[in-house]
């Protein structure tokens, strides 16, 4: 989801000290050295890297992409990248197939059995193992409502409320591998779509707890509905793990909200108008409606009768996504970062091992465990902060009675612990064997600001437009309560003027990472989201559309592999077992360029009704059509791993 800048979340206002300012005088004299001593620093372990890499021959093996302002998908010559499964397709349940209706007349019982809007975290299951037959599980992360409906926003009803909510959530859909072409398989037995009307159980400490106790749910175990879903994960036991991220622009807030509302965000009028219609997104008559959302959720994408769960142990934020390493004696370790300026990485480390038997053997394996927070010191250690309820400052007098409290205000209980407040955490890229974990950290003009935290040793760069990627390595393994970390790379273009906005990229100059994944060959891939009212202006002049990357971990080098249409943000990749297909998430062509409204606290995402097509037309190109997210399927023309 593309955040303006001047406009995104912004309410950490915690008193938590930043550390790194003040802890290692040595440090802080090498960060005001400016960025070249920084990239000097960081460039040395890429250079022992270098060797190792020599050993066991090239890792990107394709002749990288130039920049791009095409409104097409480009992929290296000697490779394709077919779009399926489009905004509005249905997505094959059995007897509810409705076509999509280029005008977007379609209903909003025609969009729950459809694609939703705005593809995102996605994740190939095979069948019985095949590399050409399988589910692909994905997030449809939030509504473009100018393209949704003929009119816009205009006559705003129920109906059209519910159609929105359709719009929202999860999709599986089959698909198989037929004469070269990947198809969606439909009718389907799996195919089925979860969205903001969905009911899902709530699991853990926080299931029942009087801040989840609502007048239709006063059990405070059942939701209706999953949005903003963003980042995915997939677990080792085969399920799907998707994160509801900004869900706090959805609800309208009372005239004065309380300081637990602010810390959340909880706008005085949300973004969705949902509140006009469906009274549980007005958290002035239901405040507790808003702190059922902000969970991991979990799916079991080979069973369409299990009813999906809110993970409250993992805990409540604007979380990204949830990415699943494991120790060596088989426990389950859960990594999520929060999407919000000064917010904070977590990890959740599970109590019991991960069972064979697949989904149902681990039905509550994350229900049991211990939620830490991340603190990055300046002399390049770090340490995971337990959250837990009695421990240190998370006790009753500080408003922390019990675990579900501490879980339900992880951010506020994270600011007692002293964690680091991060450049806006995105996506979360695991290397099991080596120990290794990286995260996006997408951008935070906000860094360095008058009243705003100051730069620190992991948050190297003030008005960090350009964002950057930290790594970490646990200690002995990934239940460690401490770890070494340093910068994989600070993006930027170097023919910036302002050195903040350089970089240190060795190879192809990108901004704002976003995705991140790591294949089993090793590596990583790199997905871009500079928001559309910056893209090709001032310092991103020269990046173009947004794009997605191959990078070497050992050697530091990215080469371009991808760009995207006008308007895109490429989010979301998968591939096949075999490594011959990549998936990948091309959301919302044609955003519009200039977003932001004047009277609007967050940016206007919505297109013009009557000018759908005005940025974008991709993927159809039909003169009476417009710009539809869609799924690309990449596949190396000989038939080989992707990125070789
Ligand atoms: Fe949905 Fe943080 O991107
Ligand atoms: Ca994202
Ligand atoms: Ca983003």
């Amino acid at each position: 989801m593309a955040k303006d800048f001047d406009s995104m979340e912004d309410s950490n206002r915690s008193a938590n000290p930043s550390i790194h300012e003040v802890s290692d005088p040595a440090r802080r004299v090498f960060l005001l050295g400016g960025i070249g001593a920084l990239a000097v620093g960081a460039l040395s372990p890429w250079l022992a890297g270098r060797a190792f890499a020599a050993g066991r021959g090239p890792l990107l093996g394709f002749q990288p992409v130039p920049v791009s302002e095409a409104d097409l998908v480009l992929v290296p010559e000697g490779y394709e990248a077919v779009p399926i499964a489009a905004w509005g397709e249905p997505v094959g349940v059995p007897g509810n197939m409705p076509a999509f209706r280029w005008d977007a007349s379609n209903s909003a019982a025609d969009q729950a059995a459809q694609m939703g809007m705005h593809h995102d975290g996605i994740h190939y299951y095979p069948i019985d193992g095949s590399s050409t037959r399988g589910l692909l599980v994905m997030n449809h992360e939030y509504t473009d409502d100018g393209l949704l409906f003929p009119d816009g926003k205009s006559n705003w009803t129920a109906e059209k409320v519910a159609k929105a909510q359709a719009a929202h959530g999860v999709a599986v859909i089959e698909v198989e591998l037929r004469d070269g072409r990947w198809e969606m398989v439909r009718p389907s037995k799996y195919a089925r779509r979860y969205t903001a009307r969905t009911p899902f159980k709530v699991s853990g400490p926080a299931a029942g707890h009087a801040l989840l106790q609502t007048e239709a749910d006063p059990d405070g175990r059942t939701v209706l509905g999953t949005l903003n879903n963003c980042g995915s994960g997939m677990t080792p036991w085969g399920t799907y793990l998707s994160a509801e991220e900004n869900w706090a622009f959805y609800f309208d807030g009372p005239a004065e909200r309380g300081a637990d509302q602010r810390r959340w965000g909880l706008l005085r009028t949300g973004l969705s108008r949902w509140g006009e219609h469906d009274p549980r997104f007005d958290a002035g008559r239901h405040p507790n409606e808003f702190h059922r959302f902000g969970w991991i959720v979990e799916i079991d994408p080979f069973d369409p009768a299990a009813m999906p769960v809110k993970r409250t142990a993992l805990g409540r934020g604007a979380k990204e996504g949830a990415w699943v390493a494991t120790t060596r004696d088989g426990r389950a370790v859960v990594y999520s970062g929060e999407d919000a300026r000064f917010e904070y990485i977590y990890k959740f480390v599970s109590r019991d091992r991960i069972a064979p038997g697949g989904a149902r053997a681990n039905a509550t394996l994350l229900d049991h465990g211990t939620l830490y927070v991340a603190r990055f010191d300046a002399d390049g250690t770090g340490r995971w902060l337990p959250l837990v309820q009695g421990e240190g400052p998370l006790t009753a007098d500080n408003g922390f009675a019990d675990q579900g409290a501490v879980l339900v205000r992880s951010r506020q209980a994270s600011d007692l612990l002293g964690a680091t407040k991060m450049d806006r955490p995105e996506w979360i890229a695991i290397d099991q064997g080596g120990r290794t974990v990286y995260c996006t950290l997408t951008n935070n003009s906000r860094r360095g600001a008058p009243g705003r935290p100051g730069v620190d040793a992991a948050n190297p760069r003030a008005n960090n437009t350009m964002g950057h990627i930290i790594q970490w390595t646990e200690d002995e393994d990934f239940d460690a309560t401490t770890f070494s970390w340093r910068h994989l790379l600070l993006a930027g273009d170097p023919d910036n003027e302002r050195p903040e906005a350089r970089g240190n990229i060795r190879g192809d100059s990108f901004a704002c990472p976003d995705g991140l994944a790591m294949d089993t060959r090793g590596v990583l891939w790199i997905q871009t989201d500079i928001t559309s009212d910056e893209k090709g202006r001032g310092e991103f002049q020269g990046l173009g559309n947004n794009q997605m990357l191959a990078c070497d971990p050992a050697t530091g080098e990215v080469r371009r592999f991808l760009t995207g249409p006008v308007g895109c943000e490429i989010t979301g990749l998968t591939l096949t077992p075999d490594g011959s297909t990549m998936f990948v998430n091309i959301q919302h062509p044609g955003e519009p360029l200039t977003p932001r409204e004047d009277n609007l606290e967050v940016p206007n995402l919505h297109s013009n009704p009557a000018d759908p097509r005005k940025y974008s037309n991709w993927p159809d190109f039909r003169p009476d059509g417009r710009p539809r997210s869609a799924t690309v399927a990449i596949r190396k023309l000989d038939g080989g791993p992707i990125g070789t």
